[in-house]
């Protein structure tokens, strides 16, 4: 039985699962995918063969890519009764939920209830890796009174989902930003969209419900939504000269700076630092945006403060400033998180499975025992 000292809330430092997938240290600003530091990754890979490394837990050959990638663009296209149940949503609701909502409705279309399959589960995978850059433009579209645009076949992930986004194929160079970004965000340890997907997966429950519930858990705006409220931090400091007088009533106000903060980082976050990069290529294609400005006066004035309390900018801080320039609505920016992210649920879907235990952690109960029951008539 548990006792009071060892409760730990937000289970900060307890380890809830052995994972080969990806590695993290805190203070040195490492982030490594099956060994591989992200940033190497960003630059001299692509998604697919990222995925694959992810899921697979080494890099493909030259042939399995090809099939790998060739799997994919098979699996992209959505069936037409889900763009119908897309097109009854409210227009307004967030893309979110209609991400969570598509996904769970994927899984009856293609129903995988059963997951002792490696042959359906690694199905699963892949369509989850490839029809969610399809859910989530087919909502944008349709929420604006357009009808979706169909997968291409001929581009590769990320330009396709430019693609379904904007009928446009993107420039090399906004491509491999969208790539980069993808890559980026992939994979990130035990955090807490990767925990629900491990305690849905334990359960057996199928891969589409373990995927809706990690969509569910990212949304929040501690978690995969702070870079949509980054932006409207920026948004409401307006200006570079409002930065240091905003920051001040934030930290009067006991405030949280969003984007800023991490349970493991405790210097700035590698993949702010990849992001940051991205940022100079798309700005390099439009102009520097003010809100970019303003993103950079806050980290310089914040640092003082909160730096030394191991509080800096993570991945969402500047994530928000990219995908605006790239024409991204500022609800779709935690939707592009999911796309990414979705390899990296997968991966440890899959792993859980391998050497599955249902979680069913302790409580320390706080509450009454031994009440008598008095009838309604009798209460006062
Ligand atoms: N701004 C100001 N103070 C902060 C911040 C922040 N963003 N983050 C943490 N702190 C302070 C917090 O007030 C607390 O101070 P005190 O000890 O005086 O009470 C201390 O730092 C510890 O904070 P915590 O909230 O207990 O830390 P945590 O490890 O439980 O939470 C976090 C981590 C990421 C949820 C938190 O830093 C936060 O809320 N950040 C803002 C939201 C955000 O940017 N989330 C994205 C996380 S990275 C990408 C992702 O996973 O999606």
């Amino acid at each position: 039985m548990s006792t009071e000292t060892e409760y730990r809330p937000g289970l900060a430092d307890v380890p809830a699962a052995k994972s080969a997938i990806s590695f993290i240290d805190g203070k040195r600003a490492r982030l490594e995918y099956r060994g591989i530091a992200v940033e190497t990754l960003a630059k001299e890979s692509c998604f697919e063969e990222t995925a694959y490394l992810l899921l697979k837990g080494e890099l493909p050959t030259q042939k399995q890519l090809a099939e790998f990638d060739s799997e994919l663009r098979q699996r992209r296209k959505i069936k037409s009764r889900l763009k119908d149940l897309i097109k009854c949503m409210p227009e307004h609701g967030h893309p979110m939920e209609a991400l969570q909502t598509s996904v769970a409705a994927l899984g009856m279309f293609y129903p995988c209830r059963d997951v002792s399959d490696p042959a359906k589960n690694w199905d699963a995978a892949l369509r989850l890796i490839a029809t969610l850059p399809t859910l989530v433009a087919a909502f944008a579209r349709i929420r604006q009174g357009d009808e979706p645009i169909d997968p291409r076949p001929d581009l590769d992930h990320s330009a396709n989902f430019y693609w379904m986004l904007f009928e446009r194929v993107p420039s090399p160079a906004i491509r491999k930003v969208i790539d980069a970004a993808l890559i980026t965000h992939a994979e990130h340890t035990m955090n807490a969209s990767t925990f629900t997907c491990r305690v849905t997966g334990s359960t057996l429950a199928s891969p589409y419900a373990t995927i809706a519930s990690a969509i569910g858990s990212l949304a929040g705006p501690l978690h995969g939504g702070a870079n949509e409220e980054a932006l409207s931090m920026f948004e409401q400091i307006s200006s570079v000269a409002n930065v240091k007088p905003w920051f001040e009533k934030a930290l009067a106000n006991k405030a949280k700076i969003m984007g800023f903060g991490h349970r493991v980082y405790k210097v700035k976050d590698p993949r702010a630092a990849v992001i940051q990069e991205l940022a100079e290529h798309v700005f390099a294609e439009s102009t520097r945006p003010e809100k970019y400005e303003i993103a950079l006066e806050l980290e310089k004035v914040a640092a003082p403060v909160l730096g030394s309390k191991g509080i800096y900018p993570n991945v969402d801080f500047f994530s928000g400033v990219v995908y605006e320039s790239l024409g991204i609505a500022k609800d779709l920016f935690t939707p592009v998180f999911a796309v990414a992210r979705v390899v990296g649920w997968v991966a440890h879907w899959l792993e859980q499975l391998q050497d599955n235990r249902i979680f069913r952690p302790e409580q320390i109960y706080v509450g009454q025992r031994d009440v008598a029951y008095v009838p309604l008539e009798k209460r006062p």
